[in-house]
């Protein structure tokens, strides 16, 4: 387990996967029922920016720093709003020193019914997470095998929620082990809503991955994608998706307008390229 995440916060990708996941989390709260995140690779939580592996990789400056500088139209401010909120409210003096990861997030957008199980399988990583979470009666923090709780963990006793899975992609299959996770958890709880963040790097692994999950038989599967660049002909992180297994019915029209405004902005040549699809719709 080499991946740190803390070199990458706030980087492109995050920014697709948070201001994508804080609008999951807005449309569950339109209803007054409790649901349940599980966060089945969760990180540290928050992420020091100004200082140490951020610093020096820099990634965030091409991602949060950017969206923070942008002006955008209403309808797309609207969208941001959810994620920019939590962002915003962990850096109170303004600018961007510290940046919150998908369980504090996630956290931040609770009410006081709902809760959130964040896994984390590194041993420093867990152990920073539930001191970040300590005594917060609304969060469960388990030091495990994000893979074993996706099948172990489903469904949480709310039976509303997401599931979001966001592996680092350091070995070898692990598209394949997300699209089993995938199949085991949807057998168990096919009501529930599953989002699974990818790296666009090695192309053919994506679409053989696509192929595998429209011959799966899971209905209502969308998938969004967003490059910043044309694809590499060395293996290079040219851009991120994410596939959503019951979105909310919003989500395909949201996440066009959304991507369309972050394409641009995100893209090393000012343009980008983005879409929104169905693998499987309804059946
Ligand atoms: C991409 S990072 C997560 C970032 C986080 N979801 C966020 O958006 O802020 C992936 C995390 O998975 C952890 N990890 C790696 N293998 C794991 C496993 N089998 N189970 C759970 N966590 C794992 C890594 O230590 C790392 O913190």
């Amino acid at each position: 387990m080499n991946y740190r995440h803390a070199f990458h916060a706030g980087n492109f990708a995050d920014v697709v996967k948070h201001s994508v996941l804080a609008l999951i989390v807005e449309h569950l709260k339109k209803k007054d029922k409790a649901f349940r995140v599980i966060d089945t690779h969760a990180g540290v939580g928050a992420y020091d920016l100004s200082s140490g592996p951020a610093q020096r990789t820099g990634e965030w400056r091409d991602g949060i720093r950017r969206v923070l500088d942008a002006r955008f139209a209403p309808e797309v401010e609207a969208l941001l709003k959810p994620w920019l909120d939590v962002v915003r409210g962990e850096n109170p003096s303004g600018g961007i020193a510290r940046y919150p990861g998908s369980p504090l997030l996630v956290r931040r957008m609770l009410r006081g019914q709902d809760r959130l199980t964040a896994i984390e399988l590194h041993p420093q990583d867990a152990n920073a997470l539930k001191a970040l979470f300590a005594d917060d009666f609304q969060v469960r923090v388990i030091a495990l095998d994000g893979w074993l709780a996706l099948g172990a963990h489903v469904p949480p006793k709310e039976k509303r929620g997401l599931v979001l899975v966001d592996p680092p992609f350091e070995e070898e299959g692990e598209f394949d082990r997300m699209a089993d996770g995938l199949d085991k958890a949807w057998a168990r709880w096919p009501g529930g809503t599953y989002a699974l963040w990818y790296p666009l790097k090695h192309r053919k692994t994506v679409e053989a991955m696509r192929r595998r999950l429209k011959a799966a038989g899971i209905p209502k599967i969308l998938d969004i994608e967003l490059s910043i660049r044309a694809p590499s002909a060395e293996p290079r992180l040219d851009g991120c998706g994410m596939v959503i297994v019951n979105p909310p019915f919003t989500l395909k029209r949201d996440c066009e307008t959304l991507l369309a405004a972050l394409a641009p902005l995100l893209a090393e040549d000012g343009k980008g390229a983005w879409s929104v699809t169905w693998i499987a719709e309804e059946s």
